[in-house]
């Protein structure tokens, strides 16, 4: 049994500063087996009580589940000792056992996950569960229905490597969709660039069923509820 305080609960269920979690517990929004508790000091068995935000379960396990706006000019990695890694946008209580679900290179922007759950990081990354990522991306070069059914019937890299079928869908102006359900080194360009259309902007808009919020600024992220664990294995 591990006794945490209410307010790091809070925090580190929702990724919320300790600040916010405290005005949030003494506003009376957060209920802890149906009742108001309002002291943020107050410690408990988050595994022994439902705690509830505004009505809504904390969802709170041992692990923690984050989706994050990754910036541009940041690097995927747990410690890089020249470049700002993604894991020094999450304030230093919630880094210990975070790892990014995948990667996005340093010049891409879009939706990364994170966790401390190996087994669940896995998954979402495992060509095997098939979770598709679908990519916005502009390119030097305009690209056409022969590369729509060459990219549908899997490509064949110069080097060799073959890849998975993978999805394009043309948006014009020279911007695409790309969907892939792999995860290989720089896929997304070595795959446009293969059909001389080398990309120019890159960014992911979906995993699974999760997309980026609208409202999560770059560099921003926020604690996935529980719902959205379990479905972001289920492609939509
Ligand atoms: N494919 C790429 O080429 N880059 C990324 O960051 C992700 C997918």
């Amino acid at each position: 049994m591990r006794l945490l305080r209410l307010d790091k609960l809070l925090c580190e269920s929702r990724g919320v500063s300790r600040e916010t979690a405290r005005q949030m517990i003494r506003a009376g929004r957060v209920l802890v087996d149906g009742t108001a508790l309002k002291r943020p000091e107050t410690k408990l068995d988050p595994a022994a009580h439902t705690v509830t935000l505004d009505g809504e379960p904390l969802g709170w396990t041992q692990q923690r589940y984050y989706l994050l706006h990754k910036p541009l000019g940041v690097v995927t990695a747990t410690e890089d000792a020249r470049e700002k890694t993604v894991l020094e946008l999450f304030p230093p209580q919630l880094r210990r056992g975070l790892v990014p679900a995948g990667r996005l290179d340093k010049d891409t922007s879009g939706l990364l996950l994170l966790s401390t759950d190996g087994d669940w990081v896995h998954r979402v990354i495992s060509p095997r569960h098939e979770v598709e990522k679908a990519y916005l991306a502009e390119t030097d070069g305009e690209l056409n229905e022969e590369d729509v059914a060459a990219l549908a019937a899997g490509v064949t890299l110069r080097d060799g490597t073959k890849c998975l079928p993978a999805k394009l869908e043309l948006l014009g102006d020279r911007r695409c969709r790309v969907t892939v359900t792999e995860g290989k080194y720089h896929l997304v360009r070595r795959l446009l660039a293969s059909r001389g259309a080398p990309v120019t902007a890159l960014h992911r808009e979906r995993i699974g069923s999760l997309r980026l919020d609208d409202s999560l600024p770059p560099g921003a992220f926020r604690a996935l509820t529980a719902a959205e664990i379990e479905a972001v294995l289920i492609n939509i």
